[in-house]
């Protein structure tokens, strides 16, 4: 292709940018060339089909020279990254899209939802951020009862898959899950303070000095804000880490300031079926999704990308749901694509779904 973007994956080989990489590749983003960047400890890494039109891409190292020339930046490395190697490409002319928290909270970084408030990204200077995982599918579906009602008071409870922790999360839970339906002892838990397998975290994040709430609480609570606005609406987070492989579940109490329209607020954020793929919300009413069933859709919340035909084709999506893991481990990899497992992690998967004790 001779005309597009030139666009940086910054972190393309972790848990994410490997899904960057392929959303970029299935809806044909219109890229007159993918970069793929990464730590020096990857760089020469070939990343085999990945880039736009299926080519192997090797992995770059960040520097001076290499990041020239760029429209687009999606950053996806972490904080410390980000906070370094974000204004370096924005001065070099990209618009760097971030992941990270580094720059969520700075007053002239649009903070952006696009189903919530696209209208932010006027005022952007070279970078914009995205928000953490759970506030970004929670306000999809709090906006509209915001704007209709105006929400007072939000009591939050997330069940967060390990995904949202990366690559070596994932690959510890299988190990630990492997370990102990085998009857072996497992090894020191490095992702976690804590085993993960078989249990729950009621602290998904860390502890800053001083705090009750963890880090990922207080992103929840003050990003909400950010995006929606509006700094008076209370807020009360429990970040919980459970032992999924993909997809974040929440439980949200609302309070409004005055009295929705239409009989209980569920219907106003829920809406009729169109309206609210329309917004991105999808599932069942009322809406209690199993992470499992939503794992995959990675399109705006809930709506299946073009180019799998396993989601496009009900009945095929139907069976892989209800398929045992065991028989076909990889009908969870392939529900799990929001985050997908490495290479290792399926193998892994495969190893730990497929031995003779039990399935997953
Ligand atoms: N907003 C959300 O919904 C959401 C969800 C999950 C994660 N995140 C954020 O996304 C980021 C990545 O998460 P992840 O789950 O993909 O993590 P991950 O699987 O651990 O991958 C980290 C990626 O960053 C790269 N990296 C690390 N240090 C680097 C450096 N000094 N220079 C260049 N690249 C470096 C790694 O490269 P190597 O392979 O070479 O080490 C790898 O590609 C984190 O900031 C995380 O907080 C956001």
């Amino acid at each position: 292709m001779d005309r597009g973007y030139r666009v940086a994956v910054v972190g393309a080989t972790g848990q994410v940018g490997t899904l960057m990489l392929e959303l970029l590749r299935e809806r044909s983003f219109p890229a007159s060339e993918i970069v793929a960047f990464a730590s020096e400890r990857s760089a020469g890494r070939t990343l085999e089909g990945v880039g736009a039109t299926g080519e192997d891409l090797v992995v770059q190292p960040l520097t001076e020279e290499s990041i020239q020339g760029f429209d687009i930046a999606l950053f996806s490395a972490g904080g410390a990254t980000s906070g370094e190697w974000a204004p370096r490409f924005a001065a070099a002319g990209a618009v760097v899209i971030d992941n990270s928290s580094r720059w969520r909270m700075k007053d002239d970084v649009p903070l952006v939802v696009s189903e919530v408030n696209p209208d932010a990204l006027a005022d952007h200077h070279g970078i914009i951020a995205n928000p953490n995982c759970s506030t970004m599918q929670m306000v999809v579906a709090l906006a509209p009862l915001h704007r209709e009602a105006g929400i007072e008071r939000l009591v939050v409870s997330t069940y967060q898959a390990v995904s949202g922790t990366g690559k070596r999360a994932v690959d510890e839970l299988l190990d630990q899950s492997h370990a102990l339906l085998h009857e072996r002892p497992i090894d020191a838990p490095a992702a976690y303070a804590h085993q993960i397998a078989f249990n729950a975290l009621p602290h998904a994040g860390s502890f800053a000095d001083g705090e009750d709430h963890t880090d990922e609480e207080r992103k929840l609570m003050n990003e909400t804000r950010k995006i929606l606005g509006d700094p008076s609406i209370a807020i009360s987070a429990t970040c919980v880490r459970v032992p999924v492989l993909n997809g974040h579940s929440e439980a949200v109490n609302v309070q409004t300031r005055e009295r929705p329209r239409r009989p209980r607020g569920r219907a106003v954020s829920a809406g009729d079926r169109r309206e609210r793929q329309g917004r991105g919300v999808r599932g069942p009413h009322p809406p209690r999704s199993r992470p499992r069933a939503c794992a995959g859709h990675v399109d705006r919340l809930g709506q299946p990308s073009q180019g799998r035909g396993h989601q496009r084709d009900p009945a095929r999506r139907a069976r892989a749901r209800t398929r045992p893991a065991r028989r076909s481990p990889r009908a969870l990899c392939r529900l799990s694509s929001s985050h997908p497992p490495s290479p290792t992690a399926r193998r892994r998967l495969t190893r730990a779904t497929s031995g003779p004790s039990r399935s997953l």
